[in-house]
């Protein structure tokens, strides 16, 4: 067997101490499978006398991760964060000839281009297959096996938060209110809920699976973002009945106007295979010219998945196993123009509070007729009349350009109580 490679742990946290544990219970394992044993060298955190989820006894500890550098061969940065102490870890160890494994989406999406070119100048490994869709190799699917594809669509189901929260509003008919309480309780949101409720998360996501995808680097700032607050319950119900069901997704697509990334709820078929993806568990569809559509689904965060993902990138090190971050170097990374919403085209769903009185209907078609809007479904409950009603409409394929000025006009209405709800519909 070849010398043991040297690794430090900074981050003891759940991914840390998931990754700990894995080493801990099963060395021989790893040994055996990369014919080299993977040492601890090192491990860090904030705070040295927290109580841990996994066992630390014996493993030596540094009280700032940046003096493991000079002992390691591998820094693993398990800190989180797109600043601060994980962006100096990753940058230091980069530039000190270190290769560093991360779970970190928020450094890779913002700073992985930097990152990425110190690695190359250094000839080390930057691997951040945890980042996206914690244990789900998505990262190695993309760069290995679907490599010779071109991809029309990626798409995908990126926050675990976001997809129990949505589960239990269409499960339990419970309001977005009681359903992000209820994931917090249970650990799966945090305290403070707007990166992942708020589509920041999975935007994060979405610009590296993007980069991967379309050979490019990851454009954080070309993702347009909608998150799920605005989603109520009446709103899963209606889709239940029409068939679908709501979901977060993150979606890359190759357009006629340039790549168009996006994030924000879309009804899928309920017996979609993404609209079957229920919790905490993510989702990835990916359409590729050669290979056709292909789906992986897995648990997208936690402890020993994420760990999993974590260990994969240190075992391909051990192996000598070496990719560029982004697959191609850095310089021969293509520059793509990217498309703006205005020029989406899908069906949606459109839901308006309206005075029950007659000629309603017809304003709001009318509307519609102008901008070209062709509908494909109406949809009333039943009710009093003289009361304020819920009328739901689909459409058609149309521009977003077009549905907006509808949308404008519609509510101008004297007869339209409230600002018109709009959910984009996403075939698949
Ligand atoms: N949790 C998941 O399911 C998951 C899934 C995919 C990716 N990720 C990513 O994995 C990374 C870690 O997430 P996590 O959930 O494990 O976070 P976490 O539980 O909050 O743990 C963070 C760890 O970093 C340590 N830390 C904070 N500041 C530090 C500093 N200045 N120096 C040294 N250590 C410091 C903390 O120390 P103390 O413990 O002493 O406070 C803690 O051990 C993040 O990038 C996250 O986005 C997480």
């Amino acid at each position: 067997m070849s010398s043991p490679l040297r690794i430090g742990i900074a981050g003891l946290g759940t991914v840390g101490c998931g990754t700990l544990g894995i080493f801990r219970h099963q060395p021989e394992l790893l040994a055996s499978r990369c014919g080299r044993v993977i040492e601890i060298a090192g491990i860090s955190a904030k705070n040295k006398n927290k109580k841990r989820d996994s066992d630390i006894k014996g493993l030596p500890w540094f009280d700032t991760p940046l003096a493991m550098i000079d002992k390691v061969d591998v820094i693993v940065e398990l800190i989180g964060g797109d600043g601060g102490m994980a962006r100096q870890l990753v940058e230091t160890a980069l530039r000190n000839g270190k290769s560093v494994v991360t779970a970190n989406k928020a450094l890779i999406a913002h700073h992985g281009i930097e990152l990425a070119r110190l690695a190359e100048k250094r000839n080390v490994v930057l691997a951040f297959e945890a980042a996206v869709a914690g244990g789900i190799p998505i990262i190695k699917a993309l760069r290995d096996g679907l490599a010779a594809n071109r991809f029309r669509r990626v798409i995908g189901i990126l926050n675990g938060t976001c997809n129990y929260i949505l589960t239990s509003m269409r499960e339990y008919h419970t309001s977005f209110g009681e359903a992000l309480k209820e994931a917090q309780k249970l650990g799966y949101a945090e305290a403070e809920p707007s990166f992942d409720v708020d589509g920041i998360d999975t935007a994060h996501k979405l610009a590296i699976l993007a980069g991967l995808a379309y050979g490019t680097a990851p454009a954080i700032d070309k993702v347009y973002v909608e998150g799920i607050r605005r989603i109520s319950l009446r709103d899963m119900e209606f889709a239940a009945e029409l068939g679908y069901t709501i979901k977060l997704l993150g979606i890359a697509a190759e357009t006629e106007q340039g790549i168009l990334q996006r994030v924000h709820p879309c009804m899928v078929a309920a017996n979609s295979p993404l609209g079957a993806v229920h919790g905490v568990y993510n989702g990835i569809l990916a359409e590729g010219d050669s290979v056709g559509t292909v789906f992986f689904e897995g648990r997208g965060a936690g402890a020993g998945p994420t760990a999993s993902s974590v260990v994969a990138d240190i075992m391909d090190i051990a192996r000598g196993v070496a990719y560029k971050p982004f697959t191609l170097p850095v310089e021969n990374l293509a520059s793509l123009s990217f498309s703006g919403m205005e020029n989406l085209c899908c069906s949606y769903y459109l839901r308006l509070s309206v005075t029950d009185r007659p000629g309603v209907l017809a304003e709001v078609t009318g509307i519609l007729k102008d901008e070209q809007i062709s509908l494909r479904s109406f949809l009333q409950h039943s009710h009093q009349p003289g009361e304020t009603v819920q009328i739901v409409l689909t459409t058609h394929e149309t521009k977003e350009s077009a549905m907006k000025k509808a949308m404008t006009a519609i509510g101008k209405l004297e007869s339209v109580k409230e600002p018109p709800h709009m959910i984009r519909i996403e075939n698949l």
